[in-house]
């Protein structure tokens, strides 16, 4: 049994996503939050998961909060940890510690839009394609193999809202995706930094890319 730990910060619908799919051969082992109002708290209380929170505003730096919640995180073994809108900057400690078992989900196109305000900058920017990334999280922000990522087009009458909704649908999909295949023992990242995905209906030793969706 493979043992899944999520972080969030808010409202932890990727959480619930990840939850909420059939994960042969894993469990969620906990979520913790850095916020202790986040909704997700209740939201993985609900589904019988394990919640806590540790608030970061507590500690009187990056380091000992990361030092702390690697301990935390590390008392349920995880073999995945997974970032599901924990909006943190990581030490890079933290970073080391769980390097190759950590993913992200970004709401952009990367290496486009990386940081905040992505939907906004996206309609400023007036790209026609906008979208989301799960990458395996290095020590630069939002940087990082890239697993899989969904497109959505921006439709010339899209708000900032409308477009968020477009794209969280399609996070819903592609995170849950990304986690089987981690927890399938499936993903490999070469020594370019690319990501392949063993398919399961290849021979052993083949490999397929990674499906962008339209
Ligand atoms: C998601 O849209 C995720 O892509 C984004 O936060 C949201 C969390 O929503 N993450 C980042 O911006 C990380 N840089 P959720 O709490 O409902 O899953």
């Amino acid at each position: 049994m493979k043992n899944i730990v999520i972080l969030i910060s808010g409202r932890g619908s990727n959480m619930e996503a990840i939850a909420r799919s059939v994960l042969p051969g894993a469990k969620i082992a906990a979520v913790i939050s850095n916020r202790p109002e986040a909704k997700g708290l209740e939201v993985a209380r609900g589904l019988g998961i394990e919640a806590l929170a540790l608030d970061h505003k507590i500690f009187p730096d990056r380091e000992s909060f990361d030092a702390r919640l690697m301990q935390e995180i590390d008392s349920f073994a995880p073999d995945l940890l997974v970032l599901a809108g924990y909006m943190r900057i990581l030490s890079d400690d933290f970073v080391r510690h769980y390097s190759g078992r950590m993913l992200n989900i970004h709401p952009s196109l990367l290496p486009s839009f990386t940081g905040l305000h992505t939907h906004r900058r996206a309609l400023e920017t007036g790209v026609r394609l906008h979208g989301a990334t799960v990458h395996f999280v290095t020590p630069d922000l939002d940087v990082g193999p890239i697993v899989i990522q969904a497109a959505v087009p921006v439709l010339p009458e899209d708000t900032e809202e409308t477009l968020a909704e477009r794209v969280q649908a399609q996070e819903h999909r592609i995170y849950p995706q990304a986690v089987r295949w981690f927890v399938e023992g499936r993903l490999e990242v070469d020594t370019t930094g690319h990501v392949h995905v063993r398919d399961a209906s290849a021979a052993p030793d083949g490999w397929s890319v990674p499906p962008v969706e339209p």
